[in-house]
């Protein structure tokens, strides 16, 4: 099939590598010229495992090409997708302007019938206004399009796995040629599908963001729980998890969730919620445990350290999770702020995100790796899981620190034998005693 998708950003560029690996004939469109300059020199914008490899293979099989010219690509699809940014308007309602700007150009380039698939993340009743704005834009009479929602459920880190083996493809159509054409797209990755209306499947997208968020949100108010009462919160995600109708993911107690996608569906959610004129009391708490996340553990710092002012602190982890650079609301964003506001000495270290991190935070240094990062340390704190953290030889650490102080942000360490190597340990929601025979119990 000959496809196009407008807007080469983590969504688009995994999007069209797949499609153009499964056959396809596919055009990345991009407004940004020197990301398409990039691509077309080999070279990925973005970090993805995988993703380099399948660019290069489907360019060079002929299957693959990049452009800035819109309207040029969509004049050669049958299928064009829209995978643009939303960003959050201060509002909280998602910014559609990309959006309205890519269905300009589509409306200039309807040279016979297509289908547009909107995979940007966008609010109910959105796909009618794509419709409106084709329609407006289109220089009188025009062929036949249908507007699909197709959103997007990948995972930045493992976006080409995620979009080779999606749980399940969502197609929102109120046609059903245009649904076929969907269905006969995706049908080599047989995966579970499933055909609504339009407005259900963009409602399906923030339903899903928005419960996972919920779901990290509860596991880290009952970490402040735990800590409070002296239980381990990783024995209660445990127990909850084996129960089938909760399921053990989005589970793991950290700092909240980040990235460029749960804060600004949550807020869209909310917004929208608020304009259909309901009041998303769940979603706004679920909100405010994430907000406060950062500052807690930062003021678990504070308390241990006796104050923050001249302390130096080392931060294992940047990015908003592992194998990605994106540092989109990352939390380590919020926490070396945090630090830094109150006269904290920080030292950071990230397998990938450091050279986006600099341009923020230029004031701070950046290391080698964990334990450049923590010599000379009052306290090494791990914000992101990347897994080369995982197996820290504690030991070392403590030798190269000034205090041998832990703040596991991702509760990755089993504290005891943090403490046998000498460190003092701090998750979250972790303050029991780890062995549950350490003390004797009560008959
Ligand atoms: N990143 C994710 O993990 C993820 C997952 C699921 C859904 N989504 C959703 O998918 C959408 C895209 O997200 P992303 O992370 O890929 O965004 P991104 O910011 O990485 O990429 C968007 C790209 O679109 C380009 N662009 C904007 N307007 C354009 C136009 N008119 N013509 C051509 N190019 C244009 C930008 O230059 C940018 O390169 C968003 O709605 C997002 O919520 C993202």
């Amino acid at each position: 099939m000959q496809l196009s998708v407008i807007g080469t950003g983590y969504v688009g560029l995994v999007t069209g590598a797949v499609f153009a690996d499964l056959g396809n004939e596919v055009i990345c469109v991009d407004k940004d010229e020197n990301k398409i300059a990039l691509l077309r020199q080999g070279i990925m914008p973005i970090y993805e495992p995988g993703l380099e490899e399948m660019v290069r293979h489907n360019v060079s099989e002929g299957r693959l090409s990049f452009t800035t010219d819109t309207e040029e690509a969509v004049c050669r699809s049958e299928v064009v997708f829209i995978a643009v940014g939303t960003p959050s308007l201060p509002s909280g309602q998602p910014d559609l302007s990309q959006v309205e700007e890519a269905c300009r150009h589509i409306a200039r380039a309807l040279n016979a019938p297509k289908v547009i698939v909107n995979k940007s993340t966008v609010p109910v009743g959105t796909g009618d206004i794509v419709r409106r704005w084709i329609e407006q834009y289109a220089p009188g009479e025009h062929p036949a399009f249908e507007v699909v929602s197709n959103p997007e459920f990948l995972r930045e880190g493992s976006a080409i796995y995620d979009t080779l083996h999606p749980d399940r493809i969502v197609i929102g159509a109120s046609n059903q040629n245009a649904a076929m054409k969907l269905l006969e797209l995706y049908a080599p990755l047989e995966r579970p599908m499933i055909i609504t209306d339009v407005n259900s499947a963009e409602i399906i997208k923030y339903a899903s963001n928005c419960f996972l968020a919920m779901k990290i949100s509860y596991i880290n108010a009952m970490a402040r729980i735990c800590d409070l009462s002296g239980a381990d919160v990783t024995l209660v995600a445990k127990g909850m998890g084996y129960d089938k109708r909760i399921g053990d993911q989005f589970l793991q107690a950290g700092l909240g969730w980040g990235g460029s996608c749960f804060p600004k569906d949550v807020s869209a959610m909310i917004a929208t919620a608020e304009s259909l004129g309901y009041d998303f009391q769940l979603l706004k708490a679920v909100q405010q445990i994430n907000d406060e996340q950062p500052l807690y553990f930062v003021g678990k710092m504070r308390t241990a350290l006796g104050g923050l002012k001249d302390r130096h602190i080392a931060i294992l982890g940047l990015s908003f999770k592992p194998n990605t650079d994106d540092l989109r609301e990352a939390k380590s964003l919020q926490i070396i702020a945090a630090l830094l506001a109150e006269g904290a000495v920080v030292c950071a270290y990230d397998p990938i995100a450091m050279p986006k991190a600099r341009a923020i935070f230029p004031q701070i240094s950046y290391c080698e790796n964990a334990y450049d990062a923590a010599t000379g340390c009052d306290a090494v704190a791990v914000v992101t899981e990347w897994n080369e953290f995982r197996q820290l030889n504690m030991e070392r650490l403590r030798r190269v620190m000034r205090q041998p102080l832990l703040f596991d942000g991702r509760n990755i360490y089993d504290p005891e034998k943090v403490k046998q190597a000498g460190m003092q340990y701090y998750g979250i929601g972790r303050s029991a005693n780890s062995s549950p025979f350490a003390r004797p119990s009560s008959p």
